[in-house]
Formats: structure tokens, C-alpha cells, sequence
């Protein structure tokens, strides 16, 4: 051993998933890597790449099948170095909720800290550096599950700083938070990272990774790339052979470079982006912005009516999630709803098929009032699919193949049945062969996603309610579900989603609806909701990127039409623009 190991080291490592069938693939082949103290990196790589279970071997969680990991020289094998590694590596998971096992918010912070045996007087002092730290001191009595994710995601990680780990690993902790959260987050990995903390930040949001200091690119659990972030992202063909995309800002400056030969490609943020295009001429700057054109009248086949729900209602613990709701989804759109965490979206979609029956206020969805309790779920499930934000809670099968045909097995016989759960599959990208005799309990988090939507896709149902469709998806499988629903709605499905990926959004929706605490309080176009950056952001969301960019050019005096939200409609527009500039 050398007198200064690296802090991680990992060697020649293949594993197997324990209860995996014989010829199954490894998941990590081989594997090697070194990551020394104080690294910012960020792990990416497509869905079952091996992201999560390579974490899983950094805090002795998982140990090698074949190969060495050593944590500051000590071989994860090792049982006794066990406690040692666990203090020096911590974990926070996607789910914080798994996380949490005490009463109170203070309790929960010591309990890995208790378990290692500090003296009392020494974790009272921790807990409450590390609660101020993640700025949740003042809800220290407070019990953890009724906090917000976010909120939660932070007790997590204040229990991994009670610690005081030399290392955090961070599994897609930002994946089911809102942007605020999301920023959060981030500036708080940052702000560690400058205290000397090593960070490793598994993320499918490659405008994150870009943030890094280092890139490594899991792929069929192997390393495929690793470097700076300027070189992992400068090829997107090599990308997107990984399952991987440019990060919106790098695309966006892409685009402009083909007209715009001074656009930096490296630019990290809109504004060393936007800075980088000089200000137009005087006539660009008289020029009037276009109107967007208007959508086309729809039907209406969701009507909601000042619909009120209160949790726990006529209870100590009562909470009104809902309050006073008025929204209206056309026949055949694609209908957003965003809001900050809490803000009552997963409530309001649970409305639509009779999950949830209305308190005060009605819902009608296809014609049926579902304030009329002789209307079942049970027929509705034929009418709305409705996919939550927590895809395993669903699972009712133990293998893929069956838990796709669960909705329509009674509707269809076998061989139209064997096809519709492979068209379902071949929809979100799961190969049939491949995966349908797998264990759904064995799946990585994107692949679980998956299975959650073909399930409900096998259905064919006329309105398909979306929570967080995407989360936990590669960029590539994110771009070929959207897509698949922007055929669905040709074909003449309504769809509701529901989102925190506001470029998403914009790129798919005709109309949004915010709420706010509760409440509706905006409905528009989706050009008129994405360009209102600053409201956006006093909401906890943010505008796409391609609008944060869009702002500051308008500002520089270029009369970018208030409809150009996306990197694709951004890029048209400066085209036009720059092509009237040099006439
Ligand atoms: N408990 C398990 N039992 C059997 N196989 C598993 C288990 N967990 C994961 N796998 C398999 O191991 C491979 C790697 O999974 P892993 O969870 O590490 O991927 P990941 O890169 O984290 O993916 P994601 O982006 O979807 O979270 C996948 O093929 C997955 O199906
Ligand atoms: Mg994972």
C-alpha cells in the first residue's frame, strides 16, 4: 500500500446481481477507476448502466464479485473496515423517504450517528451543524414524513453530514424535486465541494453534469468516457451511442453557431451564452414582435369546478391540498400542469380517474361527473390511464411480461394480447425478449419507470394522466417517450402531464396550468405561461433555457417572438433574425 492512498479506488470490478438469472449480463464489467479527494464528478450513463449499483459498491453496500474496491486503502471485502468506509463514504438515494426511520426531523439526523456510538455530547453538536448546514434547523421537532421532498432530501443529507463523510454519493437526488429544489440541491453539493468535500453525482439532467468538474460515462457497466464536461459534451453522435443528449444550452448553442459564428459551444450558463451575441442593429430593434398564432378550440373532456381536498379532513392533522380549482382540458391536447412541490398536482390528478372523489366542487371527465359514486374506478381505469410519480407502488405482477398484461388481459385473447404488451414495450424501449420474464423488483429505477408506463400505454386509453412521466429516464428513452406521445395525441389522445421538466413542457404542451399552494393561479398557452421567467421563478419553477436565453437577448435588443420557448424555436427565430440582420 502507498503512504497516501487515493480516496477510492476501484479495480479491474465485475459483478452479478445476486438472484439474476445464470446467463445474465454483469453489471459491472471490469470496471476501474480513481477518484481522488476533493473531485466534483458527475456519473451519468443511460438506464442500467450501472450507475446505482457501482455506487453501491463505494460505502461497502455491495462488494465485488470479482475485483477490488478500496476506500482510502481499505478493502470494501473487508467486513471490519466496513464501519470506517460507511463513515468515510455517505450515500443519498433518490427516494429520501426510504431514508428516514425516526419521529422527528432531529431524531432522524443522529440516528447513523447513534448507530456508530458517538458520545451523546458530540452528535448533539453534529446534528445541529449539520441541520443549519441544510438549512432545516428550525424544523428540527417537526416529524420527517410530512415534509416536502425537498425538505426531506435535506434531512437525508444532513444525517449523512452528521457523519462528517470525506465523500458524498448523490443517486438522482434531484429527480423528483421542483427546480427550486433542484437549485437547492445543487448549491448545496457546491458549497461542500468548496469545503473540501468530495462529491459524486449521479444525474439523468446533463445540464447538471455540466456543472461538474469531471465526467465519467457509465455504459454496459463499463466506463466509456471520462473527462471534462467541454469534452464529454462536444460530440453529440458519441452521445447519443450512449443513450446520452447534448445539455440544453450546449444544443441551443449549437444551433446558433451555424449563423452566429461568435456563440461560445462551452458556454456554461444563458448568460455567458447571451453576452456572446452582439446587439443587433437599430432597425432589428424597431421591429415588432409577432403574436403567437392561436390554438384551435377544443371540446372540453375534463372540466373541473372550484374542486376543494383536504387530507385528513375534520382531523387535528387536516391539510387542504386543493382549494377552489377551476381548469378545463380540450379533447386531443396535451394539457401541462406545473407547481412547486406541495402544491397539489398528484392530488388533482388523482381526480381524474375516481382515485379521489370530490370533497366540494365537481369533476367530469368523458362525460361521467365523478361526483357520482356509481361511477367506478373500475370503469374509468378504461377511459383515463393514469401513471404516478411512484411507478413501483403500481407493480401488482412479479414479472414484467404479466404486469404489462394486467390491465388488458381481460379485454384481449392471448395473441392479440402478446402483442399489445409488445407494442406497449417497444413504445418505451424495453426489448420483449430481454426483459419480459425479468423480476419487476430487479430492475434499475428507469427501467421500473418503464414497465410503469408500458403497463398503462397496454391499456390504449382515450386520456392518459402522466405524473412526472419522465423522471428516472436517460435522455434518450425521455426523447423517445415524449415523442411517442406527441403521436399518441395525432392520434387523438388527450394527454395531462405532469411535470418539473419545464423544457418538456414547452416543447409539448398547448396549454398549462400552474398551482400555486393549492391553487390554479394561471391558465395559457404554453408560449404565454414559459415566457414569464421571473413569475415562474417566485412560483419555484424556472423557465427553460432556451427562455432564460431568449430573456436576455430581447434585453440586448433582439425581438425574439415571445412563442420561441424551445432550443429548436429559439434557433429558427435568431435565424430569421440574423439573416434580416445581415440584408
Ligand atoms: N436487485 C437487482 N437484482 C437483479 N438485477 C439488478 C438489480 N438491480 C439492478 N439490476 C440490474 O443491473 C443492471 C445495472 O443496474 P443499475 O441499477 O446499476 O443501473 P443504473 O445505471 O443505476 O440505471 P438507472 O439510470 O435506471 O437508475 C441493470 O441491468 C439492472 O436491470
Ligand atoms: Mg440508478
Amino acid at each position: 500500500m502507498t503512504s497516501n492512498p487515493p480516496l477510492i479506488e476501484i479495480d479491474q470490478v465485475t459483478f452479478f446481481h445476486s438472484g439474476r438469472e445464470v446467463a445474465a449480463e454483469p453489471a459491472l464489467r471490469g470496471l476501474s477507476l480513481r477518484i481522488e479527494a476533493g473531485e466534483f464528478l458527475a456519473l451519468i450513463g443511460a438506464n442500467g448502466s450501472g450507475k446505482t449499483t457501482l455506487a453501491r459498491h463505494l460505502n461497502a453496500l455491495l462488494v465485488p464479485t470479482r475485483g477490488n474496491v478500496r476506500v482510502l486503502g481499505m478493502d470494501t471485502r473487508e467486513r471490519r473496515n466496513w464501519p470506517e468506509i460507511r463513515t468515510a463514504v455517505g450515500m443519498v438515494f433518490q427516494s429520501p423517504e426510504d431514508q428516514l426511520v425516526s419521529t422527528t426531523v432531529e431524531d432522524d439526523t443522529a440516528f447513523a450517528a447513534e448507530n456508530a456510538g458517538l458520545p451523546p455530547d458530540e452528535i448533539r453538536r453534529r446534528v445541529d451543524e449539520a441541520l443549519r448546514a441544510v438549512e432545516m434547523w428550525e424544523e428540527r421537532k417537526r416529524p420527517p414524513h410530512q415534509l416536502s421532498a425537498g425538505q426531506m432530501q435535506r434531512v437525508a443529507l444532513a444525517g449523512v453530514l452528521a457523519m462528517r463523510p470525506r465523500c458524498i454519493v448523490f443517486d438522482e437526488t434531484t429527480a423528483m424535486l421542483d427546480p427550486a429544489g433542484r437549485r437547492n440541491v445543487m448549491e448545496m453539493m457546491q458549497r461542500l465541494n468548496r469545503a473540501g468535500m468530495t462529491i459524486i453525482y449521479i444525474t439523468h439532467y446533463m445540464q447538471e453534469a455540466l456543472l461538474a468538474r469531471r465526467v465519467v460515462v457509465l455504459s454496459r457497466g463499463q466506463v466509456a468516457l471520462d473527462g471534462l464536461p467541454r469534452e464529454i459534451f462536444s460530440d453529440p453522435r458519441r452521445l447519443a451511442g450512449l443513450g446520452l443528449e447534448l445539455p440544453p444550452l450546449t444544443a441551443l448553442a449549437e444551433g446558433l453557431q451555424e449563423f452566429l459564428p461568435g456563440v461560445p459551444v462551452g458556454a456554461l450558463t444563458p448568460e455567458e451564452l447571451a453576452e456572446a451575441i452582439p446587439a443587433p442593429g437599430e432597425a432589428q430593434r424597431a421591429r415588432h414582435l409577432p403574436e403567437a398564432p392561436p390554438h384551435p378550440a377544443r371540446e372540453a373532456v375534463i372540466e373541473v369546478g372550484n374542486l376543494a381536498h383536504i387530507y385528513m379532513k375534520d382531523t387535528p392533522l387536516a391539510h387542504t391540498a386543493l382549494e377552489d380549482v377551476t381548469l378545463t382540458a380540450g379533447r386531443g391536447a396535451v394539457h401541462g400542469l406545473i407547481g412547486a412541490t406541495g402544491s397539489g398536482k398528484s392530488t388533482l390528478l388523482q381526480h381524474f380517474n375516481g382515485l379521489l372523489r370530490p370533497q366540494s366542487g365537481s369533476v367530469r371527465v368523458a362525460g361521467r361527473l365523478l361526483n357520482d359514486p356509481n361511477v367506478t374506478v373500475r370503469q374509468m381505469v378504461q377511459v383515463v390511464g393514469l401513471v404516478f410519480q411512484n411507478p413501483e407502488a403500481q407493480f401488482v405482477e412479479q414479472y414484467i411480461g404479466d404486469e404489462i398484461a394486467y390491465g388488458p388481459r381481460p379485454l384481449l385473447e392471448k395473441p392479440a394480447l402478446r402483442e399489445r404488451v409488445q407494442w406497449a414495450m417497444r413504445l418505451v424501449g424495453l426489448d420483449f425478449e430481454q426483459y419480459k420474464d425479468r423480476l419487476t423488483y430487479s430492475l434499475s429505477g428507469g427501467e421500473r419507470r418503464k414497465v410503469a408506463l408500458a403497463s398503462v400505454l397496454a391499456l390504449q386509453p382515450q386520456i392518459l394522466v402522466l405524473d412526472e412521466p419522465t423522471a428516472g429516464l436517460d435522455p434518450l428513452s425521455r426523447r423517445e417517450v415524449l415523442r411517442h406521445l406527441q403521436e399518441f395525441q395525432r392520434g387523438g389522445m388527450t394527454l395531462v402531464l405532469s411535470s418539473h421538466q419545464m423544457g418538456d413542457l414547452a416543447r409539448l404542451t398547448e396549454r398549462v396550468t400552474v398551482l400555486h399552494e393549492g391553487r390554479d393561479v394561471r391558465t395559457g398557452t404554453a408560449a404565454e405561461i414559459f415566457s414569464e421567467g421571473q413569475q415562474l421563478h417566485d412560483w419555484g419553477l424556472e423557465a427553460p433555457i432556451a427562455v432564460q436565453v431568449a430573456d436576455r437577448l430581447r434585453a440586448r435588443g433582439w425581438p425574439v417572438p415571445r412563442g420561441a420557448i424551445t432550443t429548436e424555436g429559439l434557433v429558427t427565430a435568431m435565424a430569421g433574425l440574423a439573416a434580416k440582420e445581415a440584408a
